[in-house]
């Protein structure tokens, strides 16, 4: 579609003044996504200059080292930035080192905030960003709480907010009583619960694009729609990950937040108004309509699989239970393909098949939305013997970033032939790669008090009650457990054939772009 954008791009809000704490300041993602988003705020002036960063984590750094840290995180995005940008972001960078659980950490920090406050005047306006392992969130909070630096009803003047990364619980009972342990401490509106697929542009446009246009609105449900196809495909293994990954399982890992935040948004209802509360309660009554999960062990409910030693791109890759730090007979899932139905009126009878893995052939988040057949054509004699393909809409959320519509056609020439053609969006022709990256989103709505983007405390719940009866069903067999069967696959291809069977049993096949 030859479309130039010419119309303003829609421009983020600035920040309060304020002072980010990150908990985890030497770990990965500190390094890989925080600091990064941090800085290109920073440079974009969508962060004020009254603010600072402390990093707080075991390693033993002091405010030297940890810059020195910062800087190499924030290399490859401060290319094109003047030193003196550099040089200021770094100067806002301070580090506390201590254990998590010790009330002296907590001390150095309390007094370390308010003199950076005073300096740097930020109204003491606070936000925690607690990156570490899932265990230490409840006794970071507590610490917090206890040192003062964290009390109820602090959303505002001056705010104390608490960024919680993902995974948040392990299953129904323990997201429970996380919510319950956070909540003693903090008030709701202060806890920022984060999945970082809602902070990306493609995954936003789902909303924009469903209620922003009447045109889609009218065919949007089951008298139209045949399925929903969600893809999450990864080429990367679990790499260094693996500590965590074995533990937990793509389930857990990807299913239960990202690809069901997905699916709320292609099936929510639409809100009377653009507002977090409204927002995240359309998603929770949509993710508590999803029919619970039956007959687990069989391969016609979920597959899960794991991948065995394969190519990607020409690259050797090893099989899961090779990579360091995973078990030999390691039954944690890599892929799972499954079907979901939601009982409403809207939906009802429609399936959402989602698969998602790791070590597949390309990396791949796609939502294909499969429309029902035309009834009849007067272009062929016997529709049902000559059945015409049927439109497929497709949200690309990466890498191919987009809206792509396939629909027929007549193909040139004196005869009336037809042929499926695609109207393509790229969001790249358009808006060139001004494509804003979602941790910067997320931490700037933090900053400026918006939960949309957001798990709300019901939505998280929610999302592992369905989810839980998977893994009490897994996590009891072991790999060598005949009843529930993991398909194993090689690296480099999509998935187990089993995963392809189970759609096609079906009569439908997986369909990405
Ligand atoms: C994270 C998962 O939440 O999302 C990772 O823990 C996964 O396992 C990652 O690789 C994928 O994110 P993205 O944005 O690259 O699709």
């Amino acid at each position: 579609m030859d479309i130039k954008y010419s119309g303003p791009v829609c421009e983020f809000e600035t920040a309060e003044p304020c002072g980010i704490v990150i908990f985890g300041a030497s770990g990965d993602l500190t390094k890989r996504k925080l600091l990064p988003a941090l800085f290109e705020l920073y440079k974009r002036s969508r962060i004020p200059s009254k603010f600072f960063i402390t990093g707080v984590a075991r390693s033993g750094l002091n405010d030297g080292s940890f810059r020195e840290l910062v800087a190499s995180a924030i290399e490859k995005v401060a290319e094109k930035s003047s030193d003196r940008k550099k040089a200021e972001f770094l100067d806002r960078c301070f580090y506390v080192s201590g254990q998590y659980d010790d009330p002296d950490t907590y001390k150095k920090l309390k007094s370390l905030n308010e003199k950076l406050s005073r300096k740097f005047k930020t109204d003491s306006n606070i936000i925690f960003n607690i990156a570490t392992p899932p265990s230490l969130y409840g006794i970071i909070v507590k610490k917090l709480s206890e040192a003062k630096l964290v009390k109820k009803g602090q959303n505002n003047t001056p705010f104390q907010r608490v960024i919680v990364e993902k995974p948040f619980g392990r299953d129904f009972n323990s997201a429970v009583a996380l919510n319950k342990e956070l909540l003693s401490y903090l008030d709701d509106e202060q806890i920022y619960r984060i999945d970082h697929y809602l902070g990306k542009d493609t995954v936003q446009n789902i909303l924009a694009f469903r209620f922003a246009n009447l045109i889609f609105e009218n065919v949007w449900n089951r008298n139209f729609i045949d399925h929903v196809q969600i893809t999450v495909s990864e080429e990367l293994g679990v790499g260094h990950r693996a500590g965590y990954f074995d533990n937990s399982g793509l389930v857990r890992d990807m299913l239960q937040n990202h690809m069901l935040q997905l699916l709320a948004l292609v099936a929510m209802e639409p809100p009377s108004k653009f507002d977090a509360e409204l927002i995240r309660d359309e998603k929770v009554k949509v993710m508590k309509a999803i029919r619970p999960f039956k007959d687990i062990s069989s391969p016609s409910t979920i597959i899960r699989g794991q991948y065995k030693e394969g190519a990607i791109k020409g690259e050797q890759v090893k099989s899961y239970r090779d990579e360091d730090g995973v078990s030999k007979n390691s039954s944690t899932e890599t892929f799972v393909a499954t079907r979901l139905f939601i009982d409403n009126v809207r939906w009802e009878g429609v399936p959402f098949y989602m698969r998602a893995g790791k070590a597949l052939k390309e990396k791949k988040t796609q939502i294909t939305i499969v429309f029902k057949e035309v009834p009849h054509s007067m272009f062929v004699k016997d529709i049902k013997e000559n059945p015409l393909e049927p439109n497929v809409l497709i949200f690309g959320i990466q890498p191919e970033q987009g809206v792509f519509l396939k629909y027929q056609a007549k193909a040139p020439g004196s005869k009336m032939c037809l042929y499926p053609l695609d109207m393509d969006f790229n969001y790249a022709d358009v808006y060139g790669s001004e494509l804003s990256d979602d941790y910067e989103t997320l931490l700037l709505d933090c900053m400026i008090g918006d939960q949309t983007l957001f798990w709300s405390k019901k939505g998280v719940e929610v999302s592992w009650d369905l989810i839980t009866p998977i893994l009490r069903e897994w996590d009891k067999s072991s790999f060598d457990d005949k009843k529930i069967k993991l398909f194993f696959y090689e690296a480099g291809t999509w998935g187990p054939d089993e995963a392809d069977d189970f759609i096609k049993n079906d009569g439908r096949k997986w369909i990405v772009k």
